[in-house]
């Protein structure tokens, strides 16, 4: 027997009807980014490994789990995720120079080695956007609307937001240091990965899934006082601009994110529907990243859709064909002609198949019916040296002739 393959672990095959959804929903994200007045941008899917290191952090999951897959013997690595790409992009092509603020948005593929499990994938799709040049609130509650729009507008229901503000670096380690404090005392009652963490990255542990985690954070009294007066103002803005546009959310103080280079407000969309990774997307500002990797001090802020997550949340749709018309002949002999008719049907744009087989009439209609097909054109022997071609409506299952010369306008008027 030959060795058959197969798909590596953490990846998807899509096949019609689902990817015919992927079209949709990637439809429907873009004609919302437009609206929004977002731009798309096509990024390397291969970057260099320290913008990664330097902005997503060190002891982030991404990159202390060592979940980046690298070119071998390069310092390259497929990107995880689209932020740090898209700021690195900003400062290399200087926009901050030509213009005040930028809304970009990007489609495509992302890459982590996590442990594979429903909804945790190590090839994933992430519908982004980013804009730079704004810290003003009312931006924070665009992007965030702009993010539920598309997930209401592919008919996802259910979703809840979830809002923080981790406020600026010194806000961030004023929570650290407090962390550091309250938690040694809890060490043991830690999971081993937080542990870790509390000498590494402390804030990672308020997000932790695991139950003993969840109870030790109970205890701590964070809330919003670790803000400063400017942060905590911004985040006050936010969260009654989310009011005034009657958006429901959820204010966790305890949601940090898993990515270091967030300052201020993040988000979470999430849904229970997805179980343990419920996270359908997911965003924040992140005024700091574009000086820290270089260029000159800009906030920015944006967020990531997962899309096969979003696609476990819609019902798998109808094998439906989009072929309206297939081309069927009674004989041979008149392939030559039904083969030209085929090739005038899609010249004028109707969607129209025919089989490459030899097959009888009675088997290409079945292949008709399995394709879906609305209408059969039958090339006869007979009909044809009259000029006339039979046209058979597969769903009310009764056929008419009509005169080749007209059957255009049969199709399109
Ligand atoms: P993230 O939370 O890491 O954020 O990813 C965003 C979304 O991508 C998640 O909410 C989830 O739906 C999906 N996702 C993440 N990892 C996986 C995976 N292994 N398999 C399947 N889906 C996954 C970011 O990546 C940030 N860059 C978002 C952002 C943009 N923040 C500001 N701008």
């Amino acid at each position: 027997m030959k060795k058959s393959y197969q798909r590596l672990r953490g990846t998807l095959d899509f096949y019609p009807p689902e990817s015919d959804l992927i079209q949709e929903i990637v439809g429907k994200a873009r004609n919302l980014f437009n609206t929004f007045g977002y731009q798309e941008v096509i990024l390397p899917i291969l970057e260099r490994e320290e913008i990664f290191t330097k902005s997503v952090g060190k002891t982030s999951d991404i990159v202390g789990e060592k979940q980046m897959f690298r070119v071998e013997g390069k310092d390259i690595v497929l990107r995880p995720e689209g932020t740090a790409g898209m700021v690195r992009s900003f400062i290399e092509n200087a926009l901050y120079t030509k213009k005040d603020f930028y809304k970009f948005f990007y489609i495509g593929p992302m890459f982590r080695g996590e442990r594979p499990q429903k909804g945790r994938l190590r090839q994933f799709h992430h519908i982004g956007c980013e804009a730079f040049g704004s810290n003003s609130p009312y931006l924070d509650v665009e992007v965030i609307k702009l993010a539920l729009s598309i997930l209401q507008e592919c008919g996802i229901k259910g979703i809840k937001l979830k809002v923080n503000s981790l406020g600026c670096q010194q806000d961030k380690a004023n929570l650290t240091n407090f962390l550091k404090k309250e938690l040694i005392s809890y060490r043991s009652k830690l999971c081993p990965l937080c542990q870790r963490r509390l000498t590494t990255n402390p804030l990672r542990v308020l997000d932790c899934k695991e139950e003993s985690c969840r109870k030790v954070v109970s205890h701590l009294d964070i809330s919003d006082r670790f803000l400063c007066k400017e942060c905590l103002c911004h985040f006050n803005e936010v969260l009654s601009l989310l009011k005034e546009l009657e958006i429901d959310f959820l204010y966790q103080p305890t949601l940090v994110r898993g990515l270091d280079y967030y300052t201020n407000t993040v988000f979470e969309l999430v849904h229970k529907q997805l179980g343990s990774q419920d996270a359908c997307g997911a965003g924040g500002r992140y005024n700091d990243l574009v000086k820290n990797l270089g260029g000159p001090s800009i906030p920015a802020i944006g967020f990531a859709l997962g899309l096969e997550r979003m696609l476990l949340l819609l019902k798998k749709p109808d094998l439906t064909s989009k072929v309206l018309v297939f081309v069927a002949y009674t004989s041979l002999n008149v392939y030559p002609q039904a083969y030209k008719l085929l090739n005038t049907l899609r010249k004028n744009k109707v969607s129209s198949d025919i089989s490459y087989k030899e097959k009888s009439l009675k088997s290409q209609l079945r292949s008709a019916e399995k394709a879906g097909a609305n209408f059969v054109i039958i090339v006869g022997d007979e009909e044809i040296k009259r000029g006339h071609l039979i046209v058979r409506d597969m769903k009310k299952s009764c056929q008419r002739t009509v005169e080749c010369s007209r059957i255009l306008d049969f199709f399109l008027s």
